[in-house]
């Protein structure tokens, strides 16, 4: 169970806000003053006048309580998005209760964007009845230290109702898509996998994976009541083919797999596009979730559906679209990742800096102590990236192309380097090259590259194109990319930081 609990001043916006939320999440909505006046039959104001402060109290402890309750019940159906009343957790003990269910996230505003909003409604705030402005400035006063010691707190006043759920689904790290399948995206503890309805579950992980995490995956299925059983295949790029897809059938069908089991996938990039495409197609279809164990699987493989695997002509040549049924992203899983992988996997979390999060470019900027440290947010940037883009253009027809960026150039170096430099490292020297471009056609300006290559750099990421590789093996690759798309390849390109914009380019030798 984990709720949302949305907090703070009155006139914050928990109401609206959270109902916003609710939607996009697909959870159910409640609003704790709405239900205690459903209950008592009455208003707040009502239950203030004739029986107090304290009894009000009581009536929203109970409240909580219950809207929190059925401990229980763990399966994330019963989570819920909960707008509190401005004083409910000035109790300790419903503080106690509210955090202990979920994450709690505080609403804050300045004082004349409250003002404003309540000028109408204050006779429905008792406490607030009389001069409002002097009585909403000694309610925040006197409340100041109570609303500053919640950790996760959004400013609300210069952002939409839109923006400010969003905002929070950042913060807690929970992202429902709908576009291509319906599913839950959560940032969280690979303990939440017992929250979740699963059938018969057969995990498929790699030998590198299993070594440090198969047994406490194993053992959290046995906790849930199921025998899981472990389907290891050899780790690595080399292994992503249709081999291996015929003995992960063969497995499912030697362990008895029915169209209810579920696979979990657990693993990298390569893991969740062999599971996922074995899933896509055992049985005409089972039910697969995806526990993402790369950097760049969390923030990229795992997210849009796409599930496959390569042919000795090319990578990622048979496939399907076919969305896992949840993603659970635990950062902790990331400790045991070899730091070059985890470097690697950083020029896709740039790269959705650079797309449309300022913000999380300039995380980034901090360098690799400072993205350790806060890496479960870091994580959650990058997700909220990819979701907004996929969920806007699934099939990708038009602005998932935006995820290209560097790609088009990485790609090629990628091949020219006979896959000496990890993906990652050419995606990172593409976006620098791709930038530079930018700059020449005149769409961004002068400094972006250099900007974009400076953290690229304090990451550990290369940024220029080898001396070993020529521009001629590299435009080779590239053309072989344009013949599929006849006249140009389009190019997404920096506009700034937090802008991209797709250019179709004939003339390939002018990106060079
Ligand atoms: N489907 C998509 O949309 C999509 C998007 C991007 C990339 N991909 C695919 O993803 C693949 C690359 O993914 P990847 O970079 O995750 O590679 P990967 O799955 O090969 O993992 C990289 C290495 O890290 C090891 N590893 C994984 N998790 C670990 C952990 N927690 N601790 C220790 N070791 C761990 C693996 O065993 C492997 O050796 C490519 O095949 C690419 O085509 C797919």
């Amino acid at each position: 169970m984990s709720h949302i609990l949305l907090y703070g001043p009155p006139g914050t916006g928990k109401s609206t806000i959270g109902r916003k939320l609710a939607r996009n999440l697909k959870l159910p909505f409640v609003d704790l003053d709405r239900d205690i006046e459903t209950k008592a039959g009455m208003s707040i104001a009502q239950i203030m006048e004739q029986q107090g402060e304290t009894a009000f109290r009581d009536l929203e402890s109970a409240a909580l309580n219950e809207t929190v309750g059925h401990a229980s019940s763990v399966t994330t159906s019963t989570d819920k998005v909960i707008a509190l009343g401005g004083g409910t957790l000035l109790r300790d003990e419903n503080r106690t209760v509210a955090e202990a269910s979920g994450s709690v996230i505080l609403l804050m505003a300045e004082l004349l964007t409250l003002l404003g909003r309540m000028q109408h409604d204050a006779g429905k705030r008792p406490l607030l009845a009389g001069n409002l402005k002097f009585k909403l400035t000694s309610l925040l006063e006197k409340r100041r230290d109570h609303y500053n010691s919640f950790p996760w707190k959004i400013h609300v006043d210069r952002r939409n109702v839109e923006q400010n759920a969003h905002e929070v689904q950042v913060i807690v790290g929970r992202y429902h898509l709908s576009a291509m399948g319906e599913y839950d995206v959560i940032v969280g503890p690979v303990s939440r996998l017992k929250d979740f309805p699963l059938q018969q579950p057969i995990v498929v992980t790699d030998e590198h994976v299993a070594r440090f995490h198969g047994e406490k995956i194993r053992k959290l299925l046995q906790m849930a009541g199921f025998t899981p059983k472990i389907i290891t295949i050899p780790a690595g790029e080399a292994h992503k083919n249709l081999e291996t897809v015929q003995a992960l059938w063969r497995e499912f069908l030697e362990h008895g797999l029915d169209r209810k089991s579920t696979v979990i996938a657990l693993g990298g990039g390569v893991i969740s596009d062999l599971a996922g495409f074995a899933a896509a197609t055992y049985m005409r279809g089972v039910n697969w979730v995806c526990v993402p164990t790369t950097l760049l699987s969390m923030v990229d493989a795992s997210l849009g559906g796409k599930t496959g695997f390569d042919l000795p002509q090319g990578k990622n040549l048979i496939g399907a679209f076919y969305p896992p049924k949840f993603v659970l992203a635990d950062s902790e899983l990331l400790k045991t990742l070899p730091q070059a992988e985890f470097i690697s996997g950083m020029a896709e979390v740039v790269k959705h800096g650079i797309i449309s999060d300022p913000e999380l470019f300039k995380l980034c900027a901090q360098g690799l102590d400072c993205i350790r440290d806060n890496l479960e947010q870091v994580v959650k940037r990058a997700m909220s990236v990819k979701i907004r883009i996929i969920e806007d253009d699934p099939y990708e027809k038009g602005f998932r192309a935006a995820l290209n960026l560097g790609h088009t150039v990485g790609h090629a170096v990628e091949l020219a380097s006979k896959f000496e430099l990890r993906h990652g490292e050419a995606i990172a020297i593409g976006m620098v090259v791709e930038a530079k471009f930018a700059e020449r056609i005149g769409i961004a300006n002068n400094g972006l590259s250099d900007e974009i290559a400076a953290v690229l750099t304090e990451i550990g990421l290369p940024v220029q194109i080898p001396n070993n590789i020529s521009r001629e093996e590299i435009l080779r690759a590239m053309r072989v990319d344009k013949k599929k798309n006849a006249a140009s390849i389009r190019f997404a390109l920096p506009v700034e930081i937090g802008r991209v914009e797709l250019v179709d380019v004939a003339n390939l030798e002018s990106v060079l």
